[in-house]
C-alpha cells in the first residue's frame, strides 16, 4: 500500500490541472486539490450548472477547448458514458502532447473510447463518493484510492497519480495500485454482481414473498432492507466470519445453512455471463448504444422501481425514522 511517504514533494510544481466535469466527484477533487496547494482551474460546457458552481467556488472557468489546451493535466471527471465523445470533439485537436489525462474509473480507456498515445494516461479513483471524499479531507482523513498508469509518454505518469493522489487525500489512509482494465472490470461487476444489482434484486424479491405470505410491509421492510446497513456495518468491522460471532446463534446458524442455497449452479451461471458479457465489451458498448438512445431504456426502469411496494412501505418508514437515519452507525448483537 502506497502512503503520503510515497509521495513527491511539493504542488507538481505550480503545473495547471483542469477539472473537467464539475459534479460528484470533480467538485470535491478540485477543491481537495486546490486545498492541498496545486495550481487549479475548471473546464465547463456553457449554460450548464457545473460552469457557474465552480466560479462561485472561486475558480477560474474555462470553455472545454480552452481548458483542454491550458491543461497540463486534465482531470476527466465526465460521466463516463460522454468521456469518448467529448474527447474526439474537444480535447483530442487541442490538449498538449505530453500533457496527462487523469480518470477517476478506467471505463472510457479500457474500452476504446480514448486512444491517447501523446499523453500520459493515469488514473487516481477514490474508493467512494465525491462528498465522502470531500467531508473526509477536511476532517483531516482521506478515502483510500486506486491508481493505475496505462500509458506513460513524459517518464513520470507513476509520479503525477501519486501526487494527484496526495493532493486528493487518499494518500493519507493509502492506495493500491492496479491497472486501467482491472479497475474497470472490477468495479463493474462489483456494481452488478453486488452492489446496485444483485443486492437490491435479493431486497426486493425477499420483500415481495413477505408480503405475498401477508405480512405487513412496514415489517417486510424492517426485516428485508432497513436492518441490511446494520449487518454491512459489521461485514466491513469484522469481516463475513467475524458477523457470525456478533449475531445470535439462531441466525448464524440459519443464515449459513439455508442462506447460503441460494448461490445455486444457475446463479453462479448468471454471474459468470455477467462478467463475461463485461469483459468481452459487450456490457460498454450496450450502454454506450443506450446513451446515444437518449437512456429510455434505464429512465423506464428507474420509474418501474419508483412504484414497488417496499418504495412505498420504505418511504413511509423513513419518514417516521427520518431523525435516527443520519448516517447511524450500529454494532453488536442483532
Ligand atoms: N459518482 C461516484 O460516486 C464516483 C466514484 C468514483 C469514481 N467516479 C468516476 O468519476 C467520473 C465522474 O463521475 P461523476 O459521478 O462525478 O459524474 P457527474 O456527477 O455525473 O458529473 C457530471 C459533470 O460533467 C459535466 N458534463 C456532463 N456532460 C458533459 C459534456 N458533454 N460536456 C461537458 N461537461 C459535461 C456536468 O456539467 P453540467 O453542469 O454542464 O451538466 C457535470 O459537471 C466518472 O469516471 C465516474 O466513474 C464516480
Amino acid at each position: 500500500m502506497l502512503t503520503e511517504r510515497d509521495a513527491p514533494r511539493g504542488n507538481l510544481d505550480n503545473r495547471l490541472i483542469v477539472v473537467l466535469g464539475y459534479g460528484n466527484q470533480g467538485r470535491p477533487q478540485a477543491l481537495n486539490l486546490r486545498d492541498s496547494g496545486y495550481n487549479v482551474a475548471v473546464a465547463a460546457r456553457p449554460g450548464g450548472a457545473a460552469g457557474e458552481t465552480a466560479e462561485s467556488d472561486g475558480f477560474e472557468v474555462m470553455d472545454v477547448r480552452k481548458g483542454a489546451a491550458e491543461a497540463q493535466i486534465l482531470m476527466c471527471l465526465l460521466p463516463d458514458e460522454v468521456q469518448g465523445q467529448v474527447y474526439k470533439d474537444d480535447i483530442a485537436a487541442n490538449l498538449r502532447h505530453g500533457s496527462a489525462i487523469c480518470f477517476a474509473h478506467g471505463f472510457a480507456v479500457t474500452f476504446g473510447q480514448i486512444d491517447a498515445e501523446f499523453y500520459d494516461l493515469i488514473m487516481v479513483a477514490p474508493k467512494g463518493q465525491g462528498g465522502a471524499l470531500r467531508s473526509a479531507y477536511v476532517e483531516g482523513s482521506g478515502l483510500p484510492c486506486l491508481i493505475a498508469v496505462e500509458h506513460d509518454h513524459s517518464g513520470g505518469a507513476r509520479r503525477i497519480a501519486l501526487s494527484i493522489a496526495n493532493g486528493l487525500g487518499c494518500l493519507r489512509v493509502g492506495a493500491f495500485e492496479t491497472t486501467f482494465r482491472e479497475e474497470a472490470l472490477s468495479d463493474l461487476f462489483g456494481e452488478q454482481a453486488i452492489l446496485v444489482g444483485g443486492v437490491p434484486a435479493l431486497i426486493k424479491e425477499a420483500f415481495d414473498i413477505l408480503v405475498e405470505k401477508g405480512f405487513n410491509p412496514e415489517v417486510a421492510y424492517f426485516e428485508c432492507m432497513h436492518e441490511l446497513k446494520i449487518i454491512v456495518d459489521l461485514f466491513t468491522v469484522h469481516g463475513i466470519a467475524g458477523m457470525r460471532e456478533v449475531i445470535s446463534g439462531t441466525a448464524a446458524y440459519g443464515g449459513l445453512k439455508y442462506g447460503e442455497k441460494l448461490v445455486t449452479p444457475g446463479t453462479a451461471g448468471e454471474m459468470r455471463k455477467m462478467f463475461d458479457r463485461i469483459e468481452s465489451g459487450e456490457f460498454a458498448r450496450e450502454w454506450l448504444e443506450e446513451t446515444a438512445g437518449g437512456k429510455q431504456e434505464l429512465r423506464a426502469m428507474i420509474e418501474k422501481e419508483k412504484d414497488l411496494k417496499i418504495e412505498e412501505a420504505g418511504r413511509d418508514v423513513r419518514k417516521l425514522f427520518a431523525r435516527h437515519l443520519s448516517g447511524k452507525k450500529h454494532g453488536g448483537k442483532r
